[in-house]
């Protein structure tokens, strides 16, 4: 296609990530990591020492923060005032207070904002988080929602991250419910939006169903 919106939200370990960027390779477009906005503003909140649960604080860390966003599908780039912030955003510490963070409105707000500059100026984009369908681009030419049981969506992230699979199914339940149960923009599924459980699906699989469900809409 010549212009698309894509919009893929899921939980954690839905495999959202690897499969947004396959397809943004794919239709050579640009990918848009909304979680690792998140995560590098909490790197920074972090970093300056402040208490992820001020929100006041950390608001002004997000006002303060010259976040460089990088969206090639290829090698997702991310600094934050200058810093390479890569590793540091995957790291546990940031893993575990990124949920309140993104339950600030404000930083929300921000976030959102610079979301729909990035999306209006790209041709393609494929873009994943939470909300991407239901607030951040309502207007998306398709809607993804990836789930996978708790078992496989654990299972892939210990695979990613060498980490303990229970620890990490115990870790993903609890974002699941802070990221369920906020009040602002909490994860749901769009009701416009096309479910795909990748429970025992390969990544090649659900590749080819997201590009034919993409090419039956533009
Ligand atoms: O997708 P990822 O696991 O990297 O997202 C990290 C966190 O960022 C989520 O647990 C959630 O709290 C937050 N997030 C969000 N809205 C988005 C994307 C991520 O609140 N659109």
């Amino acid at each position: 296609p010549e212009r698309c919106v894509v919009a893929v939200d899921g939980p954690s370990g839905s495999g959202k990530s690897t499969v947004s960027r396959r397809l943004a390779t794919a239709i050579d477009g640009i990918y848009l990591d909304t979680g690792a906005m998140y995560r590098a503003i909490t790197w920074a909140v972090l970093h300056a020492g402040v208490d992820p649960q001020n929100a006041d604080a950390v608001l002004k860390i997000a006002q303060e923060t010259d976040l460089s966003i990088g969206t090639d599908p290829a090698a997702p780039h991310f600094e934050a005032n200058g810093i390479d912030v890569d590793a540091a955003i995957r790291g546990p510490e940031v893993t575990g207070a990124v949920s309140a963070v993104a339950a600030v409105p404000a930083v929300r707000a921000m976030l959102v904002q610079l979301q729909k500059d990035i999306i209006a100026a790209a041709p393609r984009i494929i873009v994943e988080g939470r909300d991407i369908a239901s607030v951040v681009a309502p207007d998306a030419d398709l809607k993804v929602y990836l789930t996978a049981s708790a078992a496989a969506r654990a299972q892939r992230r210990s695979a990613e991250d060498a980490t303990d699979v229970t620890a990490t199914e115990a870790d993903l339940a609890r974002r699941d419910k802070l990221d369920s149960s906020r009040a602002a923009d909490p994860l749901r599924q769009a009701s416009d939006a096309t479910t795909l459980d990748t429970t025992g699906m390969g990544i090649d699989e659900v590749v080819a169903e997201l590009l034919s469900m993409l090419n039956s809409k533009v």
